[in-house]
């Protein structure tokens, strides 16, 4: 299909369209559905970290902040890094500030991805995955996460993984803790990982953005704590969901020298820099409110614990969830296969808006029977979805 000036997208970009985020939100303003589709929470991040951004805006810092990001916060970056994993970076040649875990996931695929080139992604993915690889000319090489039993936790299958590399092969982007499907992957399986990428002369390009937000004493490994791994690894992170403040777009990439100045060759032309009062609020967080961070951990987990009791109740499957902010439900109990219709028609039948998990699957069966329904709210809410679900699914039966 041509170009035209009414349609002038490029052909790699097309397919692409309004993201599934924008389309439930808009779906549960229409409908006044309680949405529990995006991945935001509805409360404040740490006070003293807002205040840190007000003062500085008051205090003069509102002009172009360094393109790799303010100083203090990639100290702080790299002191919370060598503090909590025991990895080392240089915040002047190894750290980078981005726009959130978004770009700085773009520009590492931009930077790294020749035309052509293909990047393993665990399906489902998250959805700015399939754009950047796009956006690159990039192949993505789909390998499915399945439960290990009925209700169980998604896991990949090791000879999938190695099945998928093949002579194009360029790099694997993992995301670990997973959205949506909550899996945190065990030292066992990012091994698996691993070993392919040493075996293959992969990079490893990993989004970390739950990283703090791990369930029942499950601890976040990252994958370049693993021999080997540092120095073909690009880690990406986010204080949108430690702080929640989804909205600052506060990003970093930790990665070896060589990496990050392929990086920064993209990146400066991308967006160059990022607000400066955030960043320096940011490192302010990093530095002084893990504890409320940790507060925040505690208080998910009783969210996600919340939710799952009310949607088990509603009768369809939970698949209890290690980390982040989503839980995923598998709706054959209610004698429905496609997940996506239901997803769709949720809004209008029963006032509740999910993310149906087969718009970020490329093999369709991955996906087909799950929704996923996000607990980083406050409960009145959850229990207001909850109580809607369960009289839906009574006047279904
Ligand atoms: C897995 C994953 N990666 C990245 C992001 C986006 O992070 P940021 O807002 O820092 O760009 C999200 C947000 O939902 C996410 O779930």
């Amino acid at each position: 299909m041509g170009r035209t000036l009414s349609e002038p997208l490029v052909e790699r970009m097309r397919g692409y369209g309004t993201t599934i985020f924008a389309e439930m939100s808009a779906l549960a303003q229409q409908t006044g559905a309680v949405n529990l589709g995006q991945g935001f929470p509805d409360t404040d991040g740490p006070n003293a970290m807002l205040e840190q951004a007000v003062d500085a805006i008051r205090g003069g810092l509102n002009q172009y902040p360094p393109g790799p990001g303010l100083p203090p916060l990639r100290q702080a970056i790299a002191a919370h890094r060598r503090a909590r994993y025991g990895l080392t970076y240089d915040p002047d040649s190894e750290i980078y500030v981005s726009v959130g875990a978004t770009e700085g996931i773009s520009a590492s695929i931009l930077a790294v991805c020749e035309a052509g080139d293909e990047v393993i992604v665990l399906e489902p993915y998250y959805d700015s995955y399939a754009a950047a690889l796009s956006l690159a000319g990039a192949v993505r090489r789909p390998v499915p996460l399945r439960p290990d039993k009925p209700g169980g936790r998604f896991t990949f299958d090791p000879d999938e993984m190695r099945a998928a590399v093949t002579p194009q092969t360029r790099a694997i982007l993992l995301n670990s803790p997973h959205n949506p499907t909550g899996t945190t992957l065990t030292v066992e399986e990012l091994q698996v990982v691993a070993d392919i990428a040493n075996e293959h002369d992969l990079i490893v390009i990993t989004d970390e953005v739950y990283e703090h937000l791990t369930f029942d004493d499950v601890v976040h490994v990252p994958i370049a704590t693993l021999p080997g791994m540092r120095e073909r690894t690009i880690c990406v992170s986010s204080a949108g969901k430690t702080f929640s403040v989804t909205g600052w777009k506060i990003g970093w990439i930790c990665a070896p020298a060589g990496m990050i100045r392929a990086i920064n060759t993209v990146k400066q032309f991308m967006t160059f820099t990022h607000s400066g009062a955030m960043q320096l609020a940011v490192a302010h967080g990093l530095a002084r409110e893990m504890e409320w961070v940790e507060a925040l951990r505690s208080s998910l987990q009783l969210r996600r614990d919340r939710l799952i009791d009310g949607l088990a109740a509603v009768g369809v499957t939970v698949h209890r969830p290690q980390a982040t902010y989503f839980v995923q439900v598998d709706v054959r109990p209610l004698g429905i296969e496609d997940g996506e219709a239901f997803a769709r028609a949720l809004p209008h039948e029963a006032g509740v808006v999910g993310i149906p998990t087969a718009v970020f699957c490329d093999h369709p069966e991955v996906g087909r029977p799950y929704v996923r329904f996000a607990f980083c709210k406050r409960d009145d809410v959850l229990d207001e979805a909850v109580a809607r679900l369960t009289s839906y699914a009574a006047k279904r039966h």
